[in-house]
């Protein structure tokens, strides 16, 4: 391997992976090795351009932390977390479909029993819930272990708001023996993915919107079913289009209904104009195992 051209080196990389014990290593790092080489002849990139890509790269490192994840959230904003999705999630039509899953999920999250106010005495339009877990057939899930988690009405997660430590607008919550759950929380509004790093100064380079739209974040887990992650975005928000992460999918628009004070089918439980969110999650039955299984541990494991 000597006197190596910008054309032999592609190959001359890609031999020396020949003892890799692992297949599946193998294939992955023989394939970017080749996509990689074949990017920078393309692009014919230059040794500064180059550069200023390690540099991206190690603030992006530095950038992360016990609370913040820069390099997921630079695979949102380049498609590659919603890409891995699909490609591993496929559902069937009907099936509830994924989207990302996000940095605000957080484990230590209150259980609560139905209809329980998971607000936080924080101030919103009043949300109430109302959701039921179901098999493809329309068969109720019993037990079914439910995960939310929201915004507020400024678009802040609750470790985002100032003097808050404890959780509020997330809960573990479980479907009864009718596969139904519930819970009344505050209306969530839509807020910027962070942008103060380096995955900030590359939406502002390249003029993209930081605006997600507002969602509610759902996490269904249930034995026997494939793990549904998805949130419901309101049908009519203005950031759809623009989603920086790519999250938004029709199935998963949603009418946020609004009503009147002590008015519609939750008259009684709201003396001010509130919203109702109604939604039935399909589950589909697990898949048979892979066919291979990849050494890179990309998912977040949600112990619960
Ligand atoms: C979220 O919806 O919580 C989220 C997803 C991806 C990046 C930032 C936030
Ligand atoms: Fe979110």
């Amino acid at each position: 391997m000597r006197d190596l051209t910008s054309e032999t080196i592609t190959p001359a990389v890609i031999s020396t992976l020949r003892d890799t014990k692992d297949p599946r290593l193998a294939e992955i790092l023989e394939s970017l090795v080749r996509h990689l080489h074949d990017f920078v002849r393309d692009i014919e990139l230059t040794e500064d351009e180059w550069a200023a890509g390690v540099d991206f790269l190690t603030r992006t490192g530095h950038t992360c932390s016990p609370t913040r994840q820069e390099f997921i959230l630079l695979s949102d904003v380049l498609g590659v977390t919603m890409l891995v999705d699909a490609l591993g999630n496929g559902r069937s039509a009907g099936a509830t479909q994924n989207s990302v899953l996000g940095p605000y999920f957080r484990l230590d999250r209150p259980q609560y029993a139905d209809d329980a106010d998971i607000s936080g005495g924080l101030p919103g339009t009043p949300l109430f819930f109302e959701g039921r877990v179901v098999d493809r057939d329309g068969a109720p899930v019993p037990g079914a272990a439910v995960d939310v988690w929201h915004s507020d009405a400024d678009g802040h997660y609750d470790m985002e708001v100032p003097g808050r430590e404890d959780p509020a607008m997330r809960a573990l919550l479980r479907t009864d023996a009718s596969g139904t759950f519930g819970f009344r929380s505050i209306r969530p509004a839509g807020y910027p993915i962070p942008g103060d790093g380096p995955v900030g100064d590359l939406m502002s380079a390249t003029s993209r919107s930081l605006m997600r739209p507002a969602h509610v974040h759902v996490l269904i887990e249930a034995t026997g079913f494939q793990r549904v992650t998805t949130m419901l975005f309101p049908s009519d928000d203005p950031y759809l289009d623009t989603d920086p992460v790519f999250g938004v999918k029709q199935s998963l628009l949603e009418t946020y209904e609004t009503h009147e004070a002590d008015a519609g089918p939750c008259a009684g439980l709201a003396h001010e104009p509130y919203t109702l969110l109604r939604r039935t999650f399909v589950l589909e039955p697990l898949r048979a195992p892979a066919r291979r299984t990849t050494p890179f541990s990309s998912s977040t494991e949600v112990s619960r």
